[in-house]
């Protein structure tokens, strides 16, 4: 750790109680993995588009104070209209993404509010995610600085080599699936994406940028419904899942 990260680290400010808070929507993806040449944020899930389904949990959540959206440059109209369909009152920007998850991360943070405090980052394609959820993540964080949604993992994971030789298996008891939102407080997710630039170091997901600098980070247990939408065998999923959830309602 270097004398500005620990200068940082050092002064990192804590809340108990809830701050200002803004989302960060990724939403900037190829989505090669669902085939197709549309972005997957508008393919629909129960005749609602999956970004505007994300946009209207963030939305709805209390601590949520802005949304800042990060979309393909192609897509900037169609997320304004979306947005404007739904009524998110919250959205401050939308924001042409990058190359990578974390340029999209860092050009979203360009753009929000000097009274932020916390940013939630979220993947646009998590959509089912629900807006009490996202409330527990951000007030975990609040207290520890860095909080993630997570789920303990149902699968044995294995580390395969090239081969499909089977290496090593994994304590599954230790396992758990990462999720979005992943709450940070503001000055540590900078410091964290400057480090993680500066090194050219790869991740999919957010927090292990703060591992990387060496901060710890805490989950917060969440539904196993938190699915990202990637392939079209998660749209058939979500569907399910909707479909059994408003019949449980
Ligand atoms: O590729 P992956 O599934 O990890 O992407 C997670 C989220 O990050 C998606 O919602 C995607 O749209 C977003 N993303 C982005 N900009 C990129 C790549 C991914 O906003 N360049």
């Amino acid at each position: 750790m270097n004398p500005v990260e620990k200068q940082i680290l050092g002064k990192v400010f804590r809340s108990k109680q809830k701050t200002f808070t803004s989302a960060l929507i990724l939403a900037a993806g190829s989505s090669t993995r669902m085939g197709g040449s549309d972005s997957k944020q508008f393919l629909c899930v129960g005749g609602i588009p999956v970004l505007a389904r994300t946009l209207l949990a963030y939305q709805r959540a209390e601590c949520i104070d802005e949304i800042v959206v990060a979309t393909r440059i192609e897509d900037i109209q169609r997320v304004e209209k979306l947005v404007a369909d739904c009524n998110i009152t919250k959205l401050t920007a939308i924001v042409a993404g990058g190359v990578d998850r974390v340029e999209s991360a860092h050009l979203a943070l360009d753009h929000i509010s000097p009274k932020t405090r916390f940013v939630a980052v979220a993947d646009g394609a998590r959509c089912l995610i629900r807006p009490d959820e996202i409330d527990r993540v951000c007030r975990a964080a609040y207290q520890k600085n860095a909080a993630v949604a997570a789920c303990p993992i149902v699968d044995t994971v294995k580390r395969v080599g090239a081969l499909g030789n089977v290496r090593e298996t994994l304590n599954r008891n230790e396992l758990w699936a990462i999720q979005t939102p992943q709450v940070f407080q503001i000055s540590l997710y900078a410091a964290a994406i400057t480090r993680t630039e500066a090194d050219e170091f790869p991740v999919t997901d957010d927090s292990s940028m703060l591992e990387h600098l060496g901060y710890g980070v805490y989950t917060v247990p969440c539904s196993r419904n938190n699915i990202k939408i990637t392939t079209p065998e998660d749209l058939i999923l979500a569907e399910a899942i909707l479909a059994a959830e408003e019949k449980a309602e």
